[in-house]
């Protein structure tokens, strides 16, 4: 395994621990370069290269540093008082798993983590890397989702995790997909995509979450909040979301209807339904009415519906559902 590659893996303990500020991890990032043996000061042995990195960051001193893993498990560190600057990389030996860091740029968004118990963690999900002063938005690794996620850290203060696009730039992926796609995900997080309804939960069960729904339409913008929502796991990922502002307000959830979610496969789904239909949470029996902002491409367009109680009907050409904290 290589150095990087098991720096991701190192197992995600104490995953509701506070991170340090965003500055303790604004400016390590790897380097293809050891440091200077003669200008290290220190060196200790760690459970973590994670904490390794907080202990360089920590100590105004440390420049750079390395990491040597162990065979036993453990991490040699060894801290640095000076970056080695631009030099020639070398090529560590191949018998060899260490990897360097210097204050030389930010992390990229694979390398940010925080320190925990035992190990270091991924940010659990786009909110707590916003919050962290994080403000780019794109491609990130949380621990809520197996699968990378796109985050948006521009639309109204940023921090939202997306759980859909469609109709974006990067526009191929198809959402007629059976009940298990749609609960782990599929789609390209930096395209058209579904996050998963498993990973949406989880966000739920961290705390709770609202959900944004904005859409396009010949390039202007409706939007939709509805929060605290409630989706249910135990009941087919039933969701309650009461409308909370926007300058448009759509059927997601009618509480007289049926809000469980449907796609194909499901066990209650009428079975005559084609699989190539798109997942929603709609009425069983009125299937080709109400909101499904999933609608599959039909002759080349998209028909995705947005629907307001007061039954106007939008069709965006472009759309996406967000989740962020209540309490951001
Ligand atoms: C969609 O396009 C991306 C980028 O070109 C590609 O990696 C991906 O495999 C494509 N997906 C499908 C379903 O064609
Ligand atoms: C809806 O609100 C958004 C965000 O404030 C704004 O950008 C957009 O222009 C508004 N759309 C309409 C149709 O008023």
């Amino acid at each position: 395994m290589r150095p990087l590659q098991a720096l991701l893996l190192l197992p995600l303990a104490g995953a509701l621990l506070s991170g340090p500020s965003a500055e303790l991890w604004a400016d390590l990032s790897a380097v293809p370069w050891r440091p200077v043996p003669t200008t290290i000061y220190r060196r200790v042995q760690f459970g973590s290269a994670c904490q390794c990195r907080a202990a360089c960051v920590a100590d105004p001193r440390c420049q750079a540093l390395q990491v040597r893993w162990l065979s036993d498990g453990m991490f040699t560190c060894s801290l640095s008082s000076h970056r080695r600057g631009a030099a020639e990389p070398i090529k560590p030996p191949a018998d060899e798993e260490v990897a360097w860091f210097e204050r030389a740029g930010p992390p990229t968004p694979e390398e940010i983590c925080w320190p925990a118990e035992s190990g270091c963690r991924p940010p659990t999900d786009c909110a707590e890397l916003r919050r962290a002063g994080i403000s780019d938005s794109g491609v990130y690794s949380v621990s809520v989702s197996e699968r990378p996620v796109f985050c948006d850290m521009a639309t109204d203060g940023g921090g939202w995790t997306l759980l859909q696009r469609r109709g974006g730039p990067i526009s191929n992926a198809s959402f007629a997909q059976p009940l298990l796609a749609y609960k782990a995900g599929f789609g390209q997080p930096s395209g058209d995509h579904w996050l998963g309804l498993e990973a949406a939960a989880r966000l739920g069960e961290l705390r709770p979450q609202l959900l944004r729904v904005d859409g396009w339409q010949d390039d202007e913008l409706w939007f939709a909040v509805y929060g605290p929502i409630v989706l249910d796991a135990a009941d087919e990922y039933r969701l309650t979301a009461p409308w909370l502002e926007g300058n448009t307000t759509a059927e997601l959830v009618t509480p007289s209807r049926d809000t469980r979610f449907y796609a194909c496969g499901s066990d209650t789904y009428l079975r005559s339904w084609s699989c190539q239909s798109a997942g929603w949470w709609r009425d069983p029996l009125q299937f080709q009415q109400g909101t499904n902002l999933n609608g599959v491409l039909h002759l080349g367009e998209l028909v995705s519906q947005w629907v307001t109680p007061a039954g106007t009907k939008y069709q965006p050409t472009r759309t996406e559902l967000k989740l962020r904290d209540a309490d951001f």
